[in-house]
């Protein structure tokens, strides 16, 4: 992807979800979890997708090179260090992409030089010019990162950015690591280093803004106003602590303010609440209900003088419209009676393309449902298929719960597991039926980890409505996050505690080896 074949006003969408949104605390998504939001991005018109840090683990490894091998637009990016051994498994994971991309980095500010290096200054230019020339050996599409730039001593982060240029690198990103940075700051920064740096105007800067202030977003659009005209960011705002800019927000500005940041993306707007809700389903991670943009009360007008306002004239209260984003109007959709074909196309009009076995999964499901409660709705519909993607390719699942609770009765649970195709069942009790749920799997599957959250949630309103149940657990600093939708509470709950459990499984594999052999 060269600079010039960008358009001047045109902002590139570099999507991080797979990589810094997945180092979230208790944020771990399968394959096939990567896949089909990568699939996603890149309907939605993603120009570049972040899908892994190849060398972190065979689990990231893998999911780079089989989101590689099928994506048909975007350019396909992996992390690596400075590090020879970093890059060239970037470069393996990446080899069946169309157009790839390797993005190497390393710190340049002086307290992650000194601490976390234990590098000085040259051996950091060193490393740079040696990991730029070596990734460009493997693709022609290079992005180098100063870690921390904007804590970065200004002439040293210019003598980096110089000499990644000279090696080859084609975007240069300016993280905000820590999400220290002002937008002013930045714009500063950004402006300087386009103005001072020689061989600047030949590449694309790129903005990567951190949360810890709240200011991700308007740092990232200050960046682009400086001239940047690449943002990286994640579905629903998920990243490293606070999270990273989210990309329904920098989208929706960039296109409702255009008057003020005349700017275009290639992203389609409509896909973006889908995108929300795949992202939140397979992380666990709820959308806060005033979120901008995707949040449920986003486009809610609550009190009468609002209400009264809309019905003259929705400019009153909306800036956007939300079918622009892809809210829709709830609507009553399907019944006991309806069928497979009529299933089959309200899933494709929620942009569900699902293979055969997974429809005839799905259509099983909402048939229990239907059975179960009288009026389905988009939303139970979403969740339902959300959980079916979310159930996977799992090494433990759920094949029979029965349980007793009420009053003057010990609680009960008797469970069925199915753990790498050998049952396992058990009866236990507890403080309540949630408890002894928990307890058989723990019987079940013994391991380590505590239960840090449990939440329930309503999808639609009323008494039949369907629960989604997130569970959060803990194992050595390790969290992840598990999400059951259903009907019954305490089933959605099993379903929720055994998916974190899953992904527990996931994560465990994953950890970036610390000794870093840094390129020369
Ligand atoms: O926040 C950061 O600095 C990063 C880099 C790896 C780009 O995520
Ligand atoms: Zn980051």
């Amino acid at each position: 992807m060269s600079a010039n074949s960008q358009k001047p006003q045109q902002v590139r969408i570099f999507d991080t979800t797979l990589r810094d949104g997945e180092q979230s605390p208790g944020a771990a998504m399968t394959l096939d979890q990567k896949i089909e939001v990568a699939e996603l991005l890149d309907a939605m018109g993603v120009d570049i997708i972040e899908a892994g840090f190849p060398i972190s683990s065979q689990g990231d490894f893998d999911a780079v090179s089989e989101i590689a091998s099928r994506t048909k637009n975007a350019v396909i990016c992996g992390l690596s260090r400075a590090g020879i051994k970093d890059i060239d498994r970037a470069g393996e994971a990446l080899r069946s992409a169309k157009r790839a991309r390797i993005h190497t980095f390393i710190s340049t500010s002086p307290v992650h030089m000194k601490h976390k290096l234990q590098m000085g200054p040259n051996a950091v230019l060193d490393a740079v010019g040696a990991s730029v020339t070596r990734a460009r050996n493997l693709t022609d599409d290079v992005q180098w990162s100063a870690e921390d730039a904007t804590r970065t001593e200004r002439d040293f982060l210019c003598r980096c950015v110089e000499l990644a240029i000279r090696s080859g690198a084609m975007t240069i990103n300016i993280p905000d690591t820590v999400g220290y940075t002002t937008p002013q700051e930045y714009v500063e920064l950004v402006r300087m280093l386009m103005e001072s740096v020689p061989g600047a105007e030949k590449v694309v800067f790129s903005t990567h803004c951190h949360n810890d202030l709240g200011l991700a977003v308007a740092n990232s659009l200050a960046g682009v106003i400086a001239g940047a005209r690449q943002v990286e960011c994640t579905i629903n705002g998920i990243g490293e602590r606070a999270g990273n800019a989210a990309l329904e927000e920098i989208v929706m500005a960039l296109k409702v303010r255009r008057d003020a940041m005349p700017f275009t993306t290639n992203i389609d707007t409509t896909m973006l609440a889908r995108a929300s809700k795949l992202v939140s389903n397979v992380t666990g991670f709820p959308v806060q209900f005033n979120k901008a943009i995707v949040g449920k009360n986003a486009f809610a007008h609550e009190s009468g003088i609002h209400q009264d306002g809309m019905l003259k004239n929705v400019e009153t209260y909306e800036i956007m419209r939300p079918e622009e984003v892809g809210v829709k109007e709830t609507s009553l959709v399907l019944g006991k009676l309806s069928g497979r074909h009529a299933f089959r196309d309200k899933l494709e009009s929620l942009g569900y393309d699902l293979s055969d076995e997974a429809l005839q999964e799905a259509f099983k499901r909402f048939k229990d449902l239907a059975d179960k409660k009288k009026h389905v709705f988009d939303e139970d519909i979403v969740a339902l298929v959300d959980d079916e993607i979310v159930r996977g390719a799992d090494v433990v699942v759920i094949k029979a719960l029965k349980v007793e609770t009420g009053v003057g009765i010990e609680p009960s649970a008797e469970m069925t597991l199915v753990v790498e195709n050998e049952e396992r069942s058990i009866k236990t009790t507890g403080d309540g039926p949630v408890d002894a749920i928990f307890k058989a799997i723990r019987e079940l599957y013994p391991h380590t980890a505590s239960l840090q959250q449990f939440q329930v949630q309503a999808v639609t309103e009323g008494t039949d409505a369907q629960a989604t149940v997130s569970v959060r657990l803990e194992e050595n600093g390790r969290t992840v996050t598990g999400r059951g939708a259903d009907t019954d509470t305490l089933v959605a709950a099993a379903h929720a505690y055994v998916t974190a459990l899953n992904k527990l499984l996931v994560k465990r594999e994953k950890q970036v080896p610390e000794a870093l052999t840094v390129a020369r």
